[in-house]
């Protein structure tokens, strides 16, 4: 490099972040640009050792759920009887994959005692390092979204997602993985007992609701959440995801009365 980053351990790294490299997936550099002549076949003592590269690690793929694992969850859930408790088995399970691959367990934030919970998709970048959901640009956005309808984390509102490590290379969680989370999710849901649930993008909003359709057409809409352990059903609605918001300005109107028929919502329930 001619600009002296590699002399300035600090703004290399800067360097990369800034380009979006926020994850190690090799512990050695691969040169990419030079040719390599394949290994023999069969090497013989004349030949010239091969020359050993390690790969790139690929992201890693997902691991499916057992039945015992799942198993495993529903009981972790359902023994707990507060939202510390929980939290706590959420930390001790270790029947999701996703996991092994993250930093931080990343349970949720703000007050349980709130009226309204958000329920978002998975932790990124910026929640595996801090341990909280919705920190990192999305986050920024959900948080003046927020406070457009009175709302705060620190205050009135409580946040989480419907998994609670951060997929590898910010993938998508599957199926599987969800299905890991959805009983520790579903028991949160019961504990924290919020008078209104707003579900925060397509992922969530399809699992928690139990539809098939996008988010799109899930918007704009009241439902009733309903699950033996809560004394009612809840009145849930979906809001497009912060992250989607920013790549598409446009949307932000729908979002804009989204938040404004929460905010009724909440007066009402008072
Ligand atoms: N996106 C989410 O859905 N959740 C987070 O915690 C962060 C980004």
């Amino acid at each position: 490099m001619t600009d002296g980053l590699s002399e300035n351990p600090a703004a290399l790294l800067r360097w990369y972040i800034d380009a979006g490299v926020d994850e190690c997936i090799g512990d050695a550099p691969v040169d990419r640009l030079t040719k390599r002549a394949p290994a023999p076949a069969t090497p013989s003592a004349a030949a010239p050792a091969p020359v050993t590269m390690r790969p790139a690690m690929p992201v890693p793929a997902a691991m499916p759920a057992d039945a015992d694992a799942l198993a495993a969850a529903v009981r972790a859930a359902q023994a707990a009887t507060t939202v510390a408790e929980l939290r706590a088995a959420v930390e001790g399970y270790d029947g999701c994959g996703l996991k092994k691959f993250a930093s931080r367990t990343v349970f949720a934030d703000g007050n349980p005692e709130a009226p309204v919970m958000f329920v978002g998709e998975a932790p990124g970048a910026d929640e595996d390092r801090q341990g909280l959901p919705f920190v990192g640009v999305s986050g920024k956005l959900l948080d003046r979204m927020l406070a457009s309808i009175g709302l705060a984390r620190e205050t009135n509102a409580y946040i989480t997602n419907i998994v609670f490590w951060r997929p590898p290379g910010n993938r998508a969680p599957t199926d599987e993985e969800i299905a890991c989370c959805l009983p520790f999710v579903r028991r949160h849901i019961e504990l924290v007992d919020p008078q209104v649930l707003v579900l925060v993008g397509g992922m969530s909003a399809k699992t928690l609701l139990g539809k098939p359709t996008g988010i799109t057409r899930l918007r704009g809409h009241w439902y009733e959440y309903e699950t033996p352990g809560l004394p009612r059903p809840v009145p849930t609605t979906a809001l497009f995801h912060p992250a989607y918001l920013l790549r598409s300005p446009d949307q932000k109107r729908f979002a804009w009365r989204d938040l404004i028929s929460i905010k009724q919502k909440l007066a009402a329930a008072k």
